[in-house]
Parts: structure tokens; C-alpha cells; sequence
């Protein structure tokens, strides 16, 4: 596998991205640091992370000391739930850009299809919601927003995340541009079969958030590095758990971004290009219990949300 995977816009995006979610301001700098000077080219960003002032603190140390060139890397960020609708895009964008400090993103996404009310986050409440239009019409508004972002040259390429392929097959009737990426959880416990097969109609590219499991994420009740078969798996070519869930990630097609704070393993999560799992570590792996780890359920509630149920935001698709 390449280094790079070719969007359907012709960008070429680096296979392998730092996560930053869950990246304490105070550590997240560091591990940019560690990162790019590790030879990481592509970062994973977002408004709703709320560390995106540190990280532009980081680049901008890189590029002062001449580490690496703004145009050599892929800065990806996202659009926060409340800033959907034809005109809040543009100012969320705005803020992202002014804290990391940069002129445009690589790549900008919508973070989640659930609208809110300005100014929230979690934890939720019913008030909270924007329920003043359905999801659809959100979508549209946001969409249509964001295609002219992308006309701006503010950000290079635009796309979802947390989309299902029904609401991807909804933003089929207007979209002029089609997302160039839809990131979604995956990982060897959870494939998104069906998912990434209605996305490969479209040429968008899936982008794995949590690709290790999200081990210590509020929830999340399996450490899918401490399954034997990672292990066993690891040992035939003296590869972590870790590097074995990166690298099948990368021979599914997917990029990867593995969040990592730790500068050993921010390394160690790189170096899955110079090795490949078989056929049959492959088809081992594909047996391999499905579970989705983040159900979203933050997002569920009966009285306020478009969400009664976690099947509901995912629309069913597992
Ligand atoms: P830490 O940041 O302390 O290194 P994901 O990317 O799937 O969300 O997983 C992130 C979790 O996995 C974090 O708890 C992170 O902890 C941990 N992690 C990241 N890289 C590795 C690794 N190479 N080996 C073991 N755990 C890792």
C-alpha cells in the first residue's frame, strides 16, 4: 500500500494521521511536536476538541524552525453541531483557522449530523437540540455551505463524518460536490461492511477514527489491542497490536488515525507501511466479533433529540 490515498477530487491525502481527540491541552502540543518531527504529514483535528489553539501553537514552531512546510502537511478539522445551517460554517471555520493559525484546512468535515443550538456541547440536554429543521434540511443548508467553503479555497476538500449511507445516499439529490471523505469508527471489531460498500459506489474514501479501539474512552467496554489474536498475529512479523489494527486498516482501503499523547507510540503508530498482514491473517481477522464501540448515545434522547435511539442516528445500519 502507498503512503497516500486519491481522493475523489484527485487530492492526495498521507494514509497515516495523528488523532488529537481526548488530547489534553498541556500534552496535545507535544505530540504534534513529536508527531511531525517523527514524520507524521497529516493531523486530525476539531473545533469540538477544544485544543485547537495548542496544536496551532505546535505547527507554528515546525514551521519556524523549519521542520516542515505548511503545504507538506494535511490539516483536517471539523465542523462543529452548532454551527450547521447556510451561514455559521463560515465563522466556526474561522475560529478553527485563527487557532491553528493557518490561511486554509486540507480537508474540512461535518462533524456529526445533529444540529444544536449555538453555543452547546456535551452533556446534553433536550433544550440543547436545533429542532427547528429536520435532519435532511440541515444537512442541505450545511452541505450547501460547505461546497462553498471549499469554492473559496479555504478548505481544500470537504466531507462528513458519523454519516450513515442512507444520509449519504440523501446528499446524493443535491450535492454538486460529493464528500471526498466520510469518517467513521473502524477497526478490525468493527468493519463497517456495508457502509464502506455504498461509499466505494461513490469514490468516498473512508477515514478510521478510533482504529485502535478507543481503549479508556467512557463506554467502551473491550480492549480490542488485548485480543489474542492481535497478539498472535503481531508476533509472526514482531509488530504490536497496535501496528497489526493500523495495518489491516490500511490494506481495507482506509486512512487511520490513531490518537496518541505518548511519543513511543506516536513512532510506533507510523510504522505500518513497511510490512503486510497475509491473506489469511486478513481473512482471521475478518472473523472477529462486530461491535460498534461509540454508539453515539450522547446524541439519543427522547424528548429533545431527532435521536429516540442509537439505531435511529445510525439509521439502522448496525
Ligand atoms: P495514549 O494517548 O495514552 O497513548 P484510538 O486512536 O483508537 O482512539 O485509541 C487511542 C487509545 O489507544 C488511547 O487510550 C491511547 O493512549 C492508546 N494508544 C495509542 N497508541 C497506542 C499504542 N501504540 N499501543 C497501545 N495503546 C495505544
Amino acid at each position: 500500500a502507498s503512503s497516500h490515498i486519491t481522493l475523489n477530487n484527485g487530492r492526495q491525502m498521507p494514509v497515516v494521521g495523528l488523532g488529537t481527540w481526548q488530547a489534553a491541552p498541556g500534552v496535545v502540543g507535544a505530540a504534534v511536536d513529536a508527531a511531525v518531527r517523527g514524520g507524521y504529514r497529516h493531523i486530525d483535528c476539531a473545533y469540538a476538541y477544544f485544543n485547537e489553539k495548542e496544536v496551532g501553537d505546535a505547527l507554528q514552531k515546525l514551521f519556524k524552525e523549519g521542520v516542515v512546510k505548511r503545504e507538506d502537511l494535511w490539516i483536517t478539522s471539523k465542523l462543529w453541531n452548532d454551527h450547521h445551517g447556510p451561514e455559521e460554517p463560515f465563522k466556526c471555520l474561522e475560529t478553527t483557522l485563527t487557532n491553528l493559525q493557518l490561511e486554509y484546512l486540507d480537508l474540512y468535515l461535518i462533524h456529526w449530523p445533529v444540529p444544536l443550538n449555538k453555543g452547546y456541547t456535551w452533556p446534553l440536554q433536550p433544550h440543547m437540540f436545533d429542532t427547528t429543521r429536520s435532519i435532511k434540511e440541515d444537512t442541505k443548508e450545511t452541505w450547501q455551505a460547505m461546497e462553498k467553503i471549499a469554492e473559496s479555497g479555504k478548505a481544500r476538500s470537504i466531507g462528513v463524518s458519523n454519516f450513515s449511507a442512507k444520509k449519504l445516499e440523501d446528499m446524493m439529490e443535491y450535492a454538486k460536490v460529493v464528500p471526498a471523505v466520510n469518517q467513521v469508527e473502524c477497526h478490525p471489531m468493527w468493519r463497517q461492511d456495508k457502509l464502506r460498500a455504498y461509499m466505494k459506489t461513490h469514490n468516498i474514501h473512508l477515514s478510521a477514527y478510533s482504529p485502535l479501539g478507543t481503549w479508556g474512552t467512557s463506554g467502551v467496554k473491550i480492549n480490542l489491542l488485548d485480543h489474542p489474536l492481535l497478539t498472535k498475529i503481531g508476533e509472526k512479523y514482531g509488530r504490536t497490536p497496535a501496528q497489526v489494527s493500523l495495518r489491516w486498516g490500511v490494506q481495507m482501503g482506509n486512512s487511520v488515525l490513531p490518537k496518541s499523547t505518548k511519543a513511543e507510540r506516536v513512532k510506533e503508530n507510523l510504522q505500518v507501511s513497511d510490512f503486510s498482514l497475509s491473506d489469511e491473517d486478513m481473512s482471521e481477522l475478518e472473523k472477529l466479533e462486530q461491535t460498534r464501540f461509540l454508539q453515539g448515545t450522547f446524541w439519543v434522547n427522547d424528548s429533545g433529540s431527532f435521536y429516540k435511539k442509537a439505531e435511529d442516528l445510525w439509521d439502522g445500519e448496525g
